[in-house]
């Protein structure tokens, strides 16, 4: 089983993927009703998600600490970033290890950025983004032939980046504590009620009011509002203003 989480479509991609070629099953974390789920002997239990803030997104953590499953006897994952990781892989393990479970195997896939809500921030040119795709599904490859063979690791093999720790447990709770705020989110003249923000939220937190987007307090800065609306007439703030949209062929 994959377990995925995904904003803007990247590790969906990726969950899906990984899933064809295991003959797995990808499941959007989103859907989980709390049901437990029985893992079979010998089967491998899969997460994947995208970096934020150079961390797994709260919503991946929440479901790990929640999900009713028997311990999994091979468990890895797989995140995707737009550059760097940090250390995702040592909060994603002791996560796990703290439900008593232990990952065995984990990587990181560059992939085309989508964070835009911050100065100096924005999406990849359209040759960064193609040449990121075409090497991530090499990377896919040999993911596919680890996770077939269960292989084990002592070291995650992930790309840190520089300063990891500091970008891990000093930027990211500040991330979090500050830049998860729906409040500068608003809608220009170009809305046209079209609802793709609604539909498209991956946490359910929009809804139309008046025809125009409201934001709840459930948000984990996915960008997917951002970037599927067809008008571009969603801004956050001051700092997606002029501010490409992702338009790649992953988004969901
Ligand atoms: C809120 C947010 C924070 C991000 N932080 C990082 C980061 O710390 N390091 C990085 O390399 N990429 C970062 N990215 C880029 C994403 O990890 C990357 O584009 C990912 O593939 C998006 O996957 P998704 O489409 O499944 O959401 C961030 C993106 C968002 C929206």
């Amino acid at each position: 089983m994959i377990f995925y989480f995904s904003g803007v479509g990247n590790s969906a991609w990726v969950a899906q993927s990984l899933a064809q070629q295991l003959n797995d099953t990808a499941f959007a974390i989103t859907k989980y009703n709390d049901e437990e789920y029985i893992i079979k002997p010998g089967e491998s239990v899969g997460f994947v998600f995208p970096v934020y803030s150079w961390a797994p997104p709260k919503v991946v953590i929440d479901f790990i600490n929640r999900i009713k499953i028997n311990t999994p006897n091979y468990l890895y994952f797989v995140c995707t970033c737009g550059d760097d990781t940090g250390k995702t892989a040592d909060v994603f393990a002791h996560t796990v290890e703290q439900r008593g479970w232990h990952c065995h195997a984990g990587y990181s896939i560059a992939m085309p950025n989508t964070y835009v809500s911050l100065p100096g921030f924005g999406i990849d040119s359209d040759e960064i983004e193609k040449q990121k795709i075409e090497k991530a599904k090499i990377r896919i490859e040999q993911i596919i032939n680890d996770i077939k063979a269960q292989k084990r690791m002592t070291k995650y093999d992930c790309h840190e980046g520089s300063i990891p720790r500091f970008k891990t447990y000093v930027i990211n709770p500040l991330f979090t504590k500050y830049q998860l705020t729906t409040k500068p989110f608003y809608t220009t003249d170009a809305c046209i009620s079209c609802h793709q923000c609604e539909q498209k939220c991956p946490l359910h937190n929009i809804i139309l009011v008046d025809g125009k987007p409201k934001w709840g307090n459930n948000c984990t800065q996915c960008e997917a509002c951002f970037h599927i609306c067809p008008t571009n007439a969603i801004q956050y703030g001051k700092y997606t203003k002029g501010k490409q949209q992702y338009k790649g062929k992953l988004l969901k």
